[in-house]
């Protein structure tokens, strides 16, 4: 088989992530675009060669394009390179959003949250793929296939869904626990304390039944406590409005009556 060459545009947390995790894999990237200089310490040990500017691009297998959603489709239609296939890493962008006049395009989403302080093991993360043509859908599975165990076919649908659904899971739970620690820290108590309960919730989400592991006042329609909490939170207001909307929720699904 030969040697796939890839080439990364970003320097952020994903083409982070991807040019390490390639490295590893013994595919370092050719190239990687940080159109800021300062960036490039940073992925100096994953490619052999840092530019700032797409029109030093040379043709590789795939070019991934690891940017902000929204300078997708303008960068994408900058390049036009021979036999080269763009891909774009969003959750919801259409499939087609890499377009470009020259070049084939795709998608390659992996579902995690990606920081650059944090190694998550990359085997166990889920990649959607999708390409316009069979050719390129292979190619991308032979490069998927080398990250995870976990390559999947999409379709956009599926990946705005799935997308919006990470949102509720992470970006929302994540929010939650800065509001929880925000809130502790007017009252000068250790969020600490909360470390093992977070862990639990997480574990507890993955191993057994959802509906079956809710707990909470909500869930007991403990009246007392619920109007306790709230009379607590009365100088918080926004975090007030945060906890009557998810005890509605909690509400109106164990409680309709
Ligand atoms: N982070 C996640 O957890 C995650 C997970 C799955 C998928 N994604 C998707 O992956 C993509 C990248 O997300 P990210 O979290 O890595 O973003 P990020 O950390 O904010 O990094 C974005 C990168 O894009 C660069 N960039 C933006 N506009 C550019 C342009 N016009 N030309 C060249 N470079 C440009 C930025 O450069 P500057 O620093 O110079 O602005 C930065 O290096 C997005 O489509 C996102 O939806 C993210």
């Amino acid at each position: 088989m030969k040697k796939l060459k890839i080439s990364i545009i970003g320097a952020g947390n994903v083409a982070f992530h991807l040019a390490r995790i390639f490295s590893q894999k013994g595919i370092r990237p050719v190239q990687i675009l940080a159109r800021n200089t300062a960036c490039h310490e940073d992925m100096k040990p994953y490619a052999s060669n840092l530019i700032t500017k797409t029109r030093e691009l040379e043709p590789c297998d795939i070019i991934f394009l690891a940017v902000n959603d929204d300078a997708v489709s303008a960068l994408a239609s900058q390049i036009r390179l021979k036999n080269t296939l763009l891909v774009h890493t969003s959750g919801s962008l259409a499939g087609d959003a890499a377009a470009s006049a020259g070049n084939k395009c795709g998608v390659f989403y992996p579902l995690q949250t990606f920081s650059k302080q944090r190694f998550p093991d990359f085997n166990e993360i889920p990649v959607f793929i999708q390409a316009e043509d069979q050719e390129s859908m292979i190619l991308l599975e032979q490069l998927a296939s080398k990250l995870t165990s976990h390559v999947h076919h999409s379709d956009d649908r599926m990946r705005k869904l799935l997308h919006l659904a990470a949102v509720f899971v992470s970006n929302f739970s994540h929010a939650l626990y800065l509001l929880a620690e925000d809130f502790l820290k007017t009252e000068s108590v250790p969020f600490e304390y909360l470390h093992p309960l977070i862990k639990e919730t997480a574990l507890k989400a993955i191993t057994s039944d959802l509906s079956q592991g809710q707990t909470g006042p909500a869930r007991r329609n403990d009246k007392e406590t619920l109007e306790s909490h709230l009379i607590l939170l009365e100088q918080h207001p926004e975090k007030q409005e945060i906890y009557r909307l998810i005890t509605r929720y909690i509400l109106n699904k164990y409680h309709p009556d």
